[in-house]
């Protein structure tokens, strides 16, 4: 037998269903370029470039010396499912009670314990296309397939619940929205996610809206699905306070959902990895309790930084580049450049701008596009002209 056709046997069908994280592959391959000695500019990341506000890493430390680092029920102590519920219900109009709330190491670890207890083998998930790198892994690894619907970057990537509709089949067990989106960057309108939403409420589907960017919303119209009530039943709202509160290592995210499917994502993550990190859970609850200035000055910061991208980025001749109105990404749109100097994928464009110009993006490929690569503009100001000064090198050049 062959070495490969061994690890084949030695490794679940589950596992060979997924692909390792696309984003995950640009770090690692940019954090050896690093360990080389060559000064990157990271493009690559999805995290915010602030450090954790002060009064959250003080509630931490406090937790430590008072010993606060005893396991916690596993959804979470009450006191952050609490805080978690009543945030939402302050900023969202939502109207969540504590048995309703699973706090997890993430909105990533939220999203996959959802899936595990919602997707069977065979059922349909409808999949909005560009989508973030792991829907795709989550939904196969739990044995549903993914059902891809394109969004037009003439429509600037939004979609609409008749697209939506269209998609679905008598297997359509649930449906993955994300507003404001990684990596497309759009924003749907609180009309559109509505529709949507009581389109699926109506036909017995669920929703996983993923929040990650709720707060990252560039329209002045923020908004969350977790708001309409009439629909809860058949809807999961993902949080997390990895962006919103520059807390990306701490790993603090939640899950809103009816009870039932809150107890069986417990239920899993009891099995699993069982409660988030005690220290972390008190830092979650000064950040959800305590004061949120932190929050709009990240997102003023991230508006100008964006007008600072685009404004570089448009000196870049054969560069599309759409407007965000949320998140902190650009994904513009590099065919212009397919054909030229042997570069003919997104992935190709990704590779030798690392390589060559020393800047690190995600092609478009991770996200279901073949056009684009996403360039991730939480960084500082300086990183950010330098960066884009070796691109527009680059790409004159090619
Ligand atoms: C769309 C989206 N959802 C979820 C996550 C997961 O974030 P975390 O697990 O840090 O809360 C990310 C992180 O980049 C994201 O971009």
């Amino acid at each position: 037998m062959t070495a490969v056709a061994e690890a084949r046997k030695m490794l679940t069908d589950r596992i060979q269903r997924i692909e390792v994280s696309a984003t995950m592959a640009v770090v690692n391959e940019a954090e050896k370029l690093r360990a080389s000695g060559i000064d990157l500019v990271d493009f690559g990341a999805g995290e915010p470039h602030y450090a954790t506000p002060q009064h959250i890493k003080d509630a931490a430390i406090l937790a430590i010396q008072q010993n606060f680092t005893k396991y916690t029920p596993v959804p979470g102590m009450a006191e952050l499912r609490d805080a978690i519920a009543h945030r939402h219900s302050l900023d969202f109009n939502s109207d969540y009670k504590r048995d309703e709330v699973v706090a997890s190491a993430g909105g990533k670890h939220a999203l996959f314990n959802a899936l595990q207890v919602l997707v069977d083998h065979g059922d349909e998930v409808i999949l909005p296309v560009p989508y973030w790198v792991s829907y795709k892994d989550m939904i196969r690894y739990s044995g549903g397939e993914p059902v891809l619907v394109t969004a037009e970057e003439a429509h600037d990537f939004t979609f609409t619940a008749e697209m939506i509709e269209r998609a679905i089949t008598p297997r359509t067990k649930l449906i993955i929205l994300n507003s404001p989106g990684n990596p497309s960057r759009a924003v749907i309108s609180p009309e559109e996610l509505t529709a949507i939403v009581r389109l699926a409420h109506k036909r017995g589907i669920y929703v996983i809206s993923d929040e990650c960017y709720v707060y990252l919303n560039f329209t002045g119209r923020r908004f969350s699905v977790g708001s309409l009530r009439d629909a809860k039943e058949h809807l999961i709202v993902i949080g997390s306070l990895s962006k919103t509160y520059a807390m990306t290592g701490w790993r603090s995210g939640f899950a809103l959902a009816p009870a039932p499917i809150a107890a069986a994502m417990g239920k899993i993550q009891g099995q699993s990895t069982s409660c988030t990190t005690s220290i972390v859970q008190k830092a979650a609850v000064a950040a959800l309790k305590g004061p949120q200035e932190c929050v709009d000055h990240m997102l003023a910061e991230y508006v100008s930084l964006r007008d600072q991208v685009l404004e570089g980025l448009r000196t870049i001749p054969g560069l599309r580049c759409v407007k965000p109105q949320g998140a902190f990404y650009v994904y513009p749109n590099v065919s212009s450049f397919f054909g030229r100097s042997g570069l003919n994928s997104a992935a190709d464009v990704a590779g030798r701008l690392l390589r060559e110009a020393h800047v690190a993006v995600v092609p478009g490929e991770g996200f279901g596009t073949r056009e684009h690569i996403r360039i991730s503009y939480a960084t500082s100001r300086k990183d950010l002209d330098r960066g884009v000064e070796q691109m527009r090198r680059f790409f004159a050049a090619v």
